[in-house]
């Protein structure tokens, strides 16, 4: 009888494993340059982490904000940076997971600790404890950070609501956030939040319009 009912248990675990690999959705992660003719020699990286896509879109805006400010900008995935050396100031966002920075973002810390310590770093988030703009909210999301922040202080940090779109996720996060901490659908980014804070962050990073 008991190995009965452990078998229904496997067979149910490994429906759910074959349905969430199944419905695990694959994002299309971007790899941009703005600001090309720029005059600036100074050049900016904005690299991401992100796992349904909507912080991509944000580490795009922010790109693309900082090369109309006058930047050359590279904007990727953590995981395709190749050489931190090339560039004079860093953007960092990630994604945020049960309650901690992507791995991967951390890891890339970690990695370039010697060379970011040298670079001016500004750190964004973006999650959904943010979609309430409260002081409360903010405090939780903030502290969200400080893994990265004890290993590189930044010049500042950028703290964005996120996108909640269950047909993006893979099985089992779907039932997490829709059925257990019930988390809404919804787009929350608030763009123009977003290009303000990037268009504030140019002198913080050390880059003047017109500098060469
Ligand atoms: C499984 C799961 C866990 C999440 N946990 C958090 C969390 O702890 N705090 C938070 O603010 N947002 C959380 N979110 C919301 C995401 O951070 C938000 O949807 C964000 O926009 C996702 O970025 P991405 O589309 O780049 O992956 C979670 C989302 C999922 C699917």
């Amino acid at each position: 009888m008991k190995l009965r009912i452990l078998n229904y248990w496997m067979m149910g675990f490994m429906t759910l494993l074959v349905f969430s690999a199944c419905n695990d959705q694959t994002i299309k992660l971007i790899d941009k340059r703005y600001g090309e003719n720029s005059t600036m020699t100074k050049k900016i990286l904005v690299a991401y982490g992100s796992r349904a896509g909507s912080t991509i879109e944000v580490a795009d805006a922010i790109g693309k904000t900082l090369a109309a400010g006058g930047a050359a900008v590279d904007v990727k995935s953590v995981k395709d940076v190749k050489d931190i050396k090339i560039y004079q100031a860093i953007v960092l966002g990630s994604a945020i997971r049960k309650g901690q920075i992507l791995p991967e973002v951390t890891s890339f810390v970690q990695a370039n600790k010697t060379e970011l310590q040298k670079l001016p770093v500004a750190y964004f988030i973006v999650g959904m404890t943010l979609r309430e703009n409260t002081e409360e909210k903010r405090k939780i999301a903030n502290a969200y950070l400080d893994p990265l922040r004890t290993m590189i202080n930044p010049v500042d940090t950028g703290l964005f609501a996120g996108k909640m779109d269950y047909s993006s996720l893979d099985f089992i996060s779907k039932v997490i956030v829709k059925y257990l901490v019930r988390v809404p659908e919804g787009d929350y980014r608030d763009w123009t939040v977003i290009k303000n804070w990037a268009t504030h962050l140019l002198p913080k990073l050390g880059i003047i319009k017109n500098q060469t």
